[in-house]
């Protein structure tokens, strides 16, 4: 019988599902919830130290329709990292590792660009119990303004110092969340896990402007008029981020053999979450579907991926981790396959192999026949 548990740098989670970081791990209510309907994981929403430089507008967020209107597709964020104290967050780190001892739950963090702080981060949430962290390199709007989230990650030095100075402090798993507003998702990735990060997780939001509203004729989400660009996410950004996930796992089995990638974006259905594991994930994180669907679908989700696995005969996620990224080559690969499959046929006579009596005919008769003795 066909399981999902999975080991992922040592830690045991029941099924490869893992609540993203953002409103679905906000605070302990629904970090409970979510380990009581079997997430496999939760990623806490992003934690910083001093929460009071935080503050948020309304609206933020903005939603792209399917044409019916029946479906969301798209959906941009302009939110900030967790606005709750950082104390608070110690109590409920400490509070849901009592309840849930068996809950694999992780850390993610944020800080500026000073090491103290980045080491105070990692060794109080350590102190709680966490079972690992994500590094928010990745955010998209907001704090870059403050040089954080994603404006570390798109700079490969900052990144592999910081990456380094929570290696020397933290003493369980590091994984390192990579923003794909960048060119080649492979740089800072290297960075990250040159720099002794166990995992990459992958990706973040894009950045979007979700739309301009034609009667007043304000880009959204408008505060008081005015906007910022945000972060994209759900099912629309699925095929950029299997393309991103396809690369770091390029990079993770050529120069970093073992390390783990954990990948986001768009997964709504365990069918998704196939995709993600044939192109090298361990994990597959879900944020804006549970927004969507509730912490309730992490059943239907496990039910599709198992009756994947079933299908094809894979014991454990680990069965397929990887296995169609044999399957990409470049371009300049594809045009010399097809010649050669075009060659031999013609070598073959050009002319279809005889199926049955009825495919003979008289002018490529000789042809016809040698295809058939080979
Ligand atoms: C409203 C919202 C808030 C988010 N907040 C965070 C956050 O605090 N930290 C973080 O690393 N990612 C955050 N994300 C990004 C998600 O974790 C995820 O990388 C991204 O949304 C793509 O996955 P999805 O399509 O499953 O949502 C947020 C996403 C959304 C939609």
């Amino acid at each position: 019988m066909s399981t999902l548990a999975v080991t992922v740098d040592g830690l045991k989670l029941p099924n490869p599902f893992v609540i993203g970081s953002g409103p679905p791990g906000t605070n302990l209510n629904v970090i409970s919830k979510a380990f009581k309907e079997g997430w496999g994981a939760v990623i806490a929403k992003t934690v910083s130290l001093d929460a009071s430089k935080v503050i948020n507008v309304t609206p933020r967020y903005g939603k792209l329709h399917s044409s019916d209107g029946k479906e969301v597709i798209g959906w941009e964020n302009i939110e900030l990292i967790s606005d709750r104290p950082f104390k608070l967050w110690e109590e409920e780190f400490k509070k849901c590792k009592d309840l849930h001892p068996d809950g694999v739950l992780i850390a993610s963090i944020i800080e500026e660009y000073r090491k103290d702080a980045w080491i105070e981060i990692v060794e109080r949430c350590q102190a709680c119990g966490v079972d690992g962290f994500e590094l928010n390199f990745s955010c998209p709007h907001g704090l870059p303004e403050r040089k954080m989230g994603a404006a570390m990650g798109e700079n490969p030095d900052i990144l592999s110092e910081v990456v380094g100075w929570v290696m020397g402090a933290a003493k369980i798993p590091v994984w390192a969340k990579m923003t794909p507003n960048v060119t080649h998702i492979e740089d800072p990735s290297r960075a990250a896990l040159k720099a002794g990060a166990n995992g990459i997780s992958a990706i973040n939001t894009i950045r979007s402007v979700i739309g301009v509203n034609l009667d007043t004729l304000r880009p959204e989400p408008s505060v008081e008029g005015y906007t910022t660009p945000g972060g994209y996410s759900s099912r629309a950004i699925k095929p950029i981020a299997l393309r991103m996930v396809m690369e770091v796992a390029q990079l993770i089995r050529s120069e970093f053999p073992g390390r783990t990638l954990s990948a986001i974006g768009g997964v709504e259905s365990g069918f998704d979450a196939a995709e993600f594991i044939l192109l090298g994930a361990d994990t597959v994180q879900v944020c804006t579907g549970v927004m969507k669907f509730g912490y309730e679908h992490v059943k239907p989700m496990c039910d599709q991926l198992l009756s994947f696995m079933e299908k094809h005969k894979f014991e454990t996620p680990a069965d397929f981790k990887g296995r169609s990224l044999q399957y990409f080559t470049t371009h300049a690969d594809l045009v010399k396959r097809q010649a050669d499959r075009k060659s031999a046929q013609k070598a073959s006579g050009g002319s279809k192999v005889v199926k049955s009596d009825a495919d003979w005919t008289g002018g490529d008769f000789v042809k016809q026949s040698d295809t058939l003795a080979r």
